[in-house]
């Protein structure tokens, strides 16, 4: 093909992506302020709730299965009572989405709308091809703009929130970028007006609520000067309606270098991140915590909310045998996390309870990851145990 026949193409196809995402950014606009049925924080208000159940694939299973083994202990009563309803979710397998060519095959989406949140293993993205991240999938397509990453090393005096924006930045148009063989390519980024307001939103009133006197904004704006450029002076804007709550700049790789800083690192309380910055930030803020297996994630929209871990479905470990000692420290803290999302704030508080006696305070069952340490089942075991 020649160059102008590539060049050519590329114009249109990028014209059809400005427009679709103009449409995007108007229809998030003209949502904002009429918020869903689950109310301003997104959490769910209802009689009964229905928690989907997807276990993924890679190490997947194996955690998910401690998830659902300590939700049946802590939620005993109200699952008898039908106050809430554990729900499979099948389908979302590496093999499925192959067979169907489908990130999310759309039986498997349709069921998982039919839930009030759902509870997500990891799902493993193949490398190359056209085969879109489940993750990025579900994250568009139930609309969970904000990734809630809570850190936290006690004994260090780190408490750390992070609001990552989940639905645009490098992931919006990821797998849509511009290629001219041999030549160059070219991917996009794309920061709304409407996007970027909703988890500025979402980050300050966290902090208004949890008594939270600073929130960090990191950008690159000084080169990414139109989108983080936008970014920062919107979350500046959406600062000046909460009088008390300081917001500062920060350039992500200052960032990085602050966060293995034991002199400042405890001073930071509240982040606030587009979506690139905030998925690696949130890995190594995760590793000081003690290890991406220790971490969970909440993905949370007005309608729908997903919970994971903050890790993928960690290939190499199934590969080499040990799936069986995958971490599920990083599910349960999800699983944490969704009972407060579903007004489930006194099991929560109690699973919080069991796991920092388990993680911090009697350490009797460690799980490494290999297979010195203990197994993901004896963990979930521990855990379960201290419960009743
Ligand atoms: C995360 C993950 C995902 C991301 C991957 C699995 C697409 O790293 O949730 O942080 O990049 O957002
Ligand atoms: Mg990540």
């Amino acid at each position: 093909m020649d160059e102008r026949k590539y060049i050519d193409e590329a114009v249109s196809a990028f014209r059809a992506l400005l427009e679709e995402q103009i449409k995007r950014q108007d229809k998030m606009a003209a949502a904002a302020g009429s918020r869903e049925e689950n109310g301003a924080d997104g959490a769910v208000k209802k009689e009964q709730v229905t928690i989907g159940i997807a276990s993924g694939d890679g190490i997947g299973p194996v955690i998910m299965a401690e998830a659902v083994k300590v939700l049946k202990t802590l939620l005993k009563d109200e699952l008898a009572s039908g106050k809430a309803e554990l729900k499979e979710i099948e389908g979302l397998t590496i093999e499925n989405r192959m067979a169907k060519g489908e990130a999310v095959p759309a039986e498997v989406l349709s069921e998982i709308k039919k839930c009030d949140v759902l509870l997500k293993g990891p799902t493993t993205t193949p490398k190359g091809g056209t085969l879109e991240s489940a993750n990025v999938t579900l994250r568009r397509e139930l609309d969970l703009y904000a990734n809630v990453r809570p850190v936290q090393v006690p004994g260090e005096g780190i408490d750390w929130m992070f609001f990552r924006e989940n639905t645009e930045g490098e992931y919006v148009l990821g797998s849509r970028g511009i290629e001219i063989p041999g030549r160059l390519s070219m991917d996009f980024k794309v920061t709304t007006d409407a996007g970027t307001r909703r988890i500025a939103r979402a980050a300050f009133d966290y902090a208004k609520a949890a008594g939270k006197t600073k929130v960090a904004i990191v950008t690159k704006a000084n080169i990414m000067k139109k989108t983080d450029g936008s970014f920062s002076r919107i979350c500046h804007e959406v600062a000046a309606d909460y009088p008390g709550i300081e917001a500062d700049d920060w350039y992500i790789d200052i960032m990085t270098a602050n966060l293995v800083n034991p002199a400042v690192r405890r001073d930071f309380q509240v982040f606030l991140m587009p979506n690139l910055y905030g998925d690696i930030l949130t890995d190594e803020a995760a590793e000081i915590q003690g290890g991406v297996g220790t971490a969970g994630s909440a993905n949370i929209g007005d309608r729908y909310a997903m919970f994971e871990a903050i890790h993928g479905s960690a290939p190499r470990m199934v590969e080499e045998g040990l799936a069986e000692y995958a971490n599920p420290a990083s599910i349960l803290k999800a699983c944490e996390m969704m009972l407060r999302h579903v007004g489930f704030s006194d099991k929560a508080d109690r699973l919080a309870e069991a796991l920092a006696i388990c993680l911090e305070e009697e350490k009797k069952v460690v799980v490494t990851g290999t297979s010195d340490g203990a197994k993901a089942a004896e963990f979930g075991d521990y855990v379960a145990s201290k419960l009743k």
